[in-house]
């Protein structure tokens, strides 16, 4: 189960750029819906392995994905906001990797503001660190569930797509499935989890 995590800071810390009343309804009742939708498919899922039925599981993976993705990013954008200061954010290594990665700090928040701008509805502009390019990118999130759990790190990874195994199984997918199974290296999948846990 997961939990809110308490606003790091007042309501009305934020003013004048993000209101009281704003971050009142934005924290209090979407975030805590998010957290607590979370939690309740969450429960389903156990409830579901329990009983050993999965009829519902599509249902389930898909609201899992929608909840938990909008409750890590309300999390994170939460966290990622501070009361107005005078912070020197010079002194941070993330701004020498960013002014790398994009050229410069103002290219950088020209392209994460022009980015911002045309997100469709319901979205997010986010900056991330992409571990496997050793890279900062800008990525427009519109649906956030597309993208499972955002912040999750993938360990085993199976490929769906018919490509991976239709010269060979045609459309037996199960069959496709069941001998995955045989050729899993859980050696570089534990390398994976251990290197994420430690
Ligand atoms: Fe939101």
């Amino acid at each position: 189960m997961i939990k809110m995590i308490p606003l790091p800071y007042t309501l009305k810390a934020l003013e004048p750029y993000y209101s009281k009343e704003t971050l009142d309804l934005h924290y209090n009742i979407l975030y805590k819906g998010y957290v607590e939708k979370t939690n309740n498919v969450l429960r389903k899922l156990e409830e579901a392995r329990r009983a050993n039925d999965y009829s519902n599981i599509k249902c389930l993976e898909k609201e899992l994905a929608f909840q938990g993705s909008g409750a890590i990013l309300h999390k994170l954008f939460f966290e990622n906001m501070s009361p107005p200061n005078n912070q020197n954010s010079l002194q941070f290594k993330i701004m020498q990797k960013i002014s790398e990665d994009f050229g410069s700090i103002n290219n950088f928040k020209r392209q994460f503001s022009e980015a911002a701008a045309v997100v469709e509805a319901s979205g997010w502009c986010i900056l991330a660190w992409v571990p496997e390019f050793e890279q900062l990118v800008i990525l427009q999130c519109e649906k956030h569930q597309d993208l499972t759990l955002w912040g999750c790190v993938p360990l085993l990874v199976f490929d769906m797509w018919e490509h991976s195994y239709y010269l060979q199984y045609q459309t037996r997918r199960p069959e496709y499935i069941s001998a995955f199974w045989n050729i899993i290296n859980w050696k570089e999948v534990n390398r994976r989890f251990l290197e994420i846990c430690n």
